[in-house]
């Protein structure tokens, strides 16, 4: 079978394992020729392990100098009639496959992350992998619905609060500019966003693992949070997502205080604004994006997902002696992002910036090339019309 990159709108409906793999690979290549990780944690799960932030994540801390051993959490689909899975799967398997040539242990925990039955998946894992303790916990989630348990769910919905905001969409099928009005949140989706994204259930599994007595001397736990720059906050920070995470922000000061028992620390780190799977999905942001790639390119400061963890590890949670915060106790990897002569260049194409010019003005062939890689397409160094063994791929399990 040949597998073609099938886009609808802003989502994925194909990946080519072929494509993860060499991905896997590419990052694995660029921890292991970077500032390395040192004293940093050997036991470590990763909530949201598959794709994005949290995959970059697994692999900085196993590839990147810690040396580390990972049980990884993810929501995602295997081969089947109805398509050949998602990329998040293949990327389970080769990190597995090369975590294990490396001699490290990669455990794959495939199902919800909110439910019952994966806490306890996830606990006897630890007990039986990493002799019952756990030294740091990625929280690294990025969804639309949490079940509430009785078989209804809480839907995040990605809207301005208080009033309606126009911005732009670029939809990736058609690869044309949509603008959009987005009518204000009701309270109900302020109140589903916030159960979904916010730091309840982050909470909740760091309670789980202490009252499981799986917390080791000098555990860390981060989530990872966005904040952006003012022009993005009235889609953004402003808006439900934006509340979720001042709702995780003020999470990690209450788990903070509670780690303080083992010698612990919760942070959330704000990352830089990066094309995935769930950020393209923001409807007003592509076209900051394009302006910020342009422009972080341009001045030499771009990171993805990789360097992004990579440099969170190595210089802020384990490089130094006290982890560096802002005012509010934030672990800032929007630094670079947020610096005035790149939100000054941002800015300026922003106002120029329109349907017939954004390929021209915005780093549009770097977002395409972006979003077709986190799907295993796009890479020069993979035969794309050399057909995939389904049958072979269905035997692999994560
Ligand atoms: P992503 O979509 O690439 O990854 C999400 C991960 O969560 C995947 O591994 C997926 O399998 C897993 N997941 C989703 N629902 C699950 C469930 N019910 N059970 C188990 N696993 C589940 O997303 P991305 O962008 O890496 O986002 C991760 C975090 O980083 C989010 O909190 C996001 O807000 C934050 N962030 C993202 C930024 C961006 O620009 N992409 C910027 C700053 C922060």
């Amino acid at each position: 079978m040949i597998i073609e990159p099938i886009i609808s709108g802003v989502v994925a409906k194909s990946a080519h394992p072929e494509g993860c793999k060499k991905a896997v690979d590419d990052q694995i290549a660029y921890v292991k020729s970077a500032n390395p990780i040192k004293n940093g944690p050997k036991r470590v799960l990763i909530l949201g392990a598959s794709s994005g932030f949290g995959l970059a994540a697994r692999i900085a801390l196993t590839f990147g100098g810690a040396d580390a051993d990972t049980i990884g959490v993810s929501f995602e689909r295997g081969p089947s009639e109805k398509g050949v899975g998602s990329a998040g799967w293949y990327n389970n398997i080769y990190f597995k496959q090369r975590a294990n040539q490396a001699g490290r242990r990669a455990i794959n925990i495939v199902g919800d992350a909110f439910s019952q039955d994966v806490r306890e998946q996830v606990i006897e894992a630890i007990e039986t992998y990493f002799e019952g303790e756990v030294d740091l916990v990625i929280y690294s989630l990025a969804t639309g619905v949490r079940p509430k348990g009785d078989g209804e769910f809480w839907r995040s919905a990605i809207k301005p609060i208080g009033e309606a905001v126009s911005g732009a969409s670029i939809n990736l099928e058609t690869q044309q500019w949509e603008n959009k009005l987005l009518e204000p949140a009701t309270d109900e989706e302020i109140e589903g966003t916030l159960k979904v994204m916010g730091g309840e259930d982050w909470e909740s599994w760091i309670d789980t693992l202490v009252n499981s007595d799986s917390v080791a001397n000098g555990f860390k736990t981060v989530a990872l949070s966005y904040v952006g720059p003012e022009i993005t906050h009235p889609i953004y920070l402003d808006g439900t997502l934006g509340r979720a995470k001042v709702d995780l922000h003020q999470t990690s000061h209450a788990l903070n205080l509670e780690l303080s028992n083992f010698d612990g620390n919760a942070y959330a780190a704000v990352c830089k604004a990066l094309v995935t799977k769930a950020s393209v999905f923001i409807p007003g942001l592509t076209p900051y994006l394009l302006a910020l790639y342009q422009t972080m390119k341009e001045q030499g400061t771009h990171e993805e997902c990789i360097q992004q963890m990579q440099r969170l590890f190595s210089s802020k949670l384990y490089g130094s002696e006290t982890v560096p915060v802002d005012g509010e106790r934030l672990i800032r990897m929007d630094d670079w992002e947020l610096q005035p002569e790149v939100q000054a260049k941002v800015t300026m194409l922003l106002d120029q910036m329109n349907e017939s010019n954004f390929k021209q003005l915005g780093d549009f062939e770097g977002f395409q090339q972006a979003f077709l890689n986190l799907n295993g397409f796009g890479f020069d160094e993979v035969d794309y019309s050399s057909p995939v063994d389904i049958e072979a791929l269905s035997r692999l399990k994560p």
